[in-house]
């Protein structure tokens, strides 16, 4: 590899764009057939508190299967048509002393579920996370004004919340007081209809919080460390802007064998991560299909860090189906509440995080983090497989392309080694997949290889390669193709004995030494 002075190669990051500076003229919040804005727009262009929209007078509750279901809606109702929202306002308005009473208050409402859910990393946490005066805060101040919160749903929301449904692009806006206090109801788990997969929501990520509070590991208790925090901030004081969540849903994809675009610029570096120097870049979450993947469960890898010290994205999980190939989950404007140190198990919440990132005209924090979810390798061979490239590719464009915006406007992709840590793929293929699907879509790329200085080396070098023989997206898929039918086929899963980039490097080589015969195979 690469001396140890060496942190970063390729183009300096100071080169790549990001926003705002880089002029991207984001599409316009503005309510229309396929935009939902749940704030009165006026609103958010003066800067002022951001009013719910329509006004109460004009309040409109759906109870279909195109909309999220509130807990605060009218048909939220009990076996004998009693109001399950007057038993949640009733349960939330007692007072908690010990962490049983949070327990017991959500039983209350979801008496089905009394004997199978289990409440002890809530109860070690309260017994043995906190301080003496923690645990009073938390008991005397915090849960309260979470219910409280949880509660102003019947305020916040004048308008049913659309379903981001499979197979349409859809946009929803609202504001970080409404996301919180959607939050502060999954904390209470008051989502009716939603504790169970075996109905109308088996295909959407769970939104209530009581896995959470299930088992007794060190994870559950960091988790719970990050996400009360995001509480204590928001309910002490209001956060005033705003959050876009865009379904893209792509019909029309590149024809990647016959793409004539040349490779864009490359960053890359074994220092740093996505979230803290990928500022103002479009920044990619390794997502699960259902998005945020075990965020409320046990999972704490890249997806589930982000949405802890970013809990915004939670919301997500309310109403985004799960990504079929040819989408993906564009969120503007979350905002980073807490540090954290570690990762998976050395996970730790590392207190307070102030974000000073601008606001764009819409009062939202200038930062674009788009979940795709790369596919799960079962076979090391397999994910050679033309149909899977292809796939891989797509959902990659499927994040960064934006229809109808010129790409000089665009910021660089900042992202690092999607789909190779849980789902085991070969961090050779999909870094080169990542590069052709930024060049496809006209964006530079930041590039971090999260410490693996070896593999920074590796990668510049085949960028630069590739580069400086002019090849095109689509002559380079054609190589990967080559890969596959020349290598991986007879290898039947096992990890063939030359790497995907040791044989480019080979090709390439010939490729100079006799540039006359292979011409015909790899230009054709
Ligand atoms: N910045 C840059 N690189 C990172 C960062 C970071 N903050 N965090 C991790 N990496 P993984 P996957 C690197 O396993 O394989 C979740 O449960 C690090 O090298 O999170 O796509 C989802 O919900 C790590 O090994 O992504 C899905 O279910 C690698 O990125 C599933 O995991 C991959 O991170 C997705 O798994």
């Amino acid at each position: 590899g690469p001396p140890a002075g060496i942190t970063w190669l390729g183009t300096p990051i100071s080169e790549l764009r990001r926003i705002p500076q880089c002029g991207y003229p984001q599409p316009p919040v503005m309510k229309s057939d396929s935009h939902t804005v749940l704030i009165w727009m006026n609103s958010m262009r003066t800067g002022g508190d951001l009013v719910p929209y329509p006004p109460a007078k004009d309040r409109c509750d759906i109870w279909d299967d195109w909309h999220v279901k509130m807990p605060c809606s009218d048909k939220n109702l009990l076996a004998a048509a009693q109001s399950r929202w007057s038993l949640i306002q009733r349960a939330l308005s007692s007072s908690f002393h010990h962490s049983s009473d949070v327990k017991g208050a959500i039983l209350t409402y979801n008496a089905g579920h009394a004997k199978k859910w289990d409440f002890t990393a809530l109860h070690s946490f309260c017994r043995d996370g906190l301080s003496p005066s923690e645990a009073n805060h938390l008991f005397s101040h915090l849960l309260p004004a979470m219910a409280k919160l949880a509660l102003s749903a019947s305020k916040l929301f004048t308008q049913p919340i659309p379903l981001l449904k499979a197979e349409r692009s859809h946009t929803i806006t609202l504001s970080q007081e409404q996301v919180s206090c959607l939050l502060a109801n999954a904390f209470f788990c008051t989502f009716p209809r939603r504790s169970s997969r075996k109905n109308e929501y088996y295909n959407y990520p769970d939104i209530n919080f009581s896995r959470l509070f299930e088992g007794n590991s060190h994870r559950k208790r960091e988790k719970l460390k990050t996400l009360l925090w995001y509480f204590k901030k928001v309910t002490s004081q209001k956060p005033t802007g705003v959050v876009t969540f865009k379904r893209q849903c792509l019909t029309k994809f590149p024809k990647w064998e016959s793409s004539e675009k040349l490779l864009t610029k490359l960053h890359i570096t074994c220092e740093g991560t996505i979230e803290d120097d990928g500022y103002g870049m479009l920044q990619v979450d390794f997502a699960n299909r259902m998005v945020g993947g075990g965020v409320i469960g046990s999972g704490l890898v890249q997806e589930e860090i982000r949405f802890l010290i970013n809990p915004e994205l939670i919301a997500a999980r309310l109403f985004t189906e799960a990504l079929e190939d040819n989408e993906s989950l564009i969120i503007t404007g979350s905002e980073q509440y807490s540090k954290y140190t570690g990762y998976s198990d050395s996970y730790k919440w590392a207190g307070d995080h102030e974000d000073k990132i601008l606001r764009d005209r819409w009062q939202r924090r200038c930062t674009e983090i788009v979940a795709i979810d790369a596919l799960q390798v079962r076979s090391f061979t397999q994910q050679f497989h033309p149909q899977k490239m292809t796939r891989e590719l797509n959902k990659a464009y499927c994040g960064f392309a934006r229809p109808g915006v010129d790409s000089q406007y665009l910021a660089a992709v900042a992202t690092g080694n999607w789909g190779c840590g849980a789902f085991g793929g070969d961090v050779e293929l999909k870094a080169l997949l990542q590069i052709l699907a930024a060049a496809e879509a006209g964006r530079d790329v930041a590039y971090f290889t999260f410490g693996d200085r070896v593999l920074m080396g590796k990668i510049h070098e085949i960028h630069s390669l590739l580069t400086q023989r002019g090849l095109t997206v689509g002559k380079i898929y054609k190589l990967l193709e080559q890969y596959y039918d020349s290598v991986c086929k007879d290898y039947f899963g096992h990890r063939p004995s030359i790497t995907l980039y040791a044989f480019l490097h080979q090709r390439l080589g010939c490729l100079q030494a006799r540039k006359q015969d292979v011409n015909s195979d790899v230009y054709t």
